[in-house]
């Protein structure tokens, strides 16, 4: 609708949204309990990654550990993959400019009190979590509005139109999709539970 063919004084158009894709395995529960004795054994064997993390003590094989390089993790692999395809192609993205090949993917292991703080995914497009283990009181992750407002306004009742930050609360086999310049942060993990998280980028291909 162009933009002079409004009849109200007042309308909203909301142009620019922030596109979380939600994804849900199918058949997450046949993997779940193999791959979770896999991280933990891939934890005892393997340095630590996120050298950089202000999250020092959050387990990750960030730079360590590659998942796309162990066979064990290609059905969850291939499930990522086949949903940053559902997600390009619901945005209009040109499947073309898609490496389908993951950059790299690193799993995340948080125990009582871990954390992961304000981050985004550098020389990344699109980035995935991807929930493998976790409950209804794990820790959330939180997005963050991109645009830094320099001014925020007093808000009286926040909504999807005026929210600054959302949270998730993790399901095991959920898939998040997004954008990778989209800052995230994982909030403290507050149960004696262990929540595991598998992490995926994805590049752009140029012509
Ligand atoms: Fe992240």
């Amino acid at each position: 609708m162009a933009l002079n063919e409004q009849k109200e004084t007042l309308t909203l158009h909301t142009y620019f949204p922030t596109v979380v894709g939600v994804g849900i395995n199918p058949d997450h529960k046949a993997v779940e309990e193999k791959l979770t004795n896999k991280c933990l054994e891939i934890r005892k064997k393997v340095k630590k990654g996120g050298k950089d993390w202000l999250a020092e003590d959050t387990y990750t094989t960030l730079n360590t550990y590659d998942l796309c390089k162990d066979p064990d993790f290609s059905t969850v692999n291939d499930f990522v993959v086949s949903q940053v395809i559902e997600y390009c192609k619901a945005n209009s993205i040109d499947l073309n400019c898609l490496n389908t090949n993951p950059v790299g993917a690193w799993l995340n292991i948080y125990k009582k009190n871990n954390f992961q703080e304000w981050h985004t995914h550098g020389n990344a497009m699109i980035s995935v979590s991807y929930y493998l283990k976790c409950n209804d009181s794990s820790a959330k992750i939180y997005f963050k509005h991109p645009v830094l407002d320099t001014m925020a306004p007093k808000i009286l009742s926040y909504n999807h139109l005026n929210c600054e930050q959302v949270w998730v609360q993790p399901k095991p086999g959920t898939a998040l999709i997004f954008r990778s310049y989209l800052y995230h942060c994982v909030a403290h993990q507050k149960n004696d539970d262990t929540r595991i998280c598998l992490s995926y980028n994805f590049r752009r291909k140029y012509d």
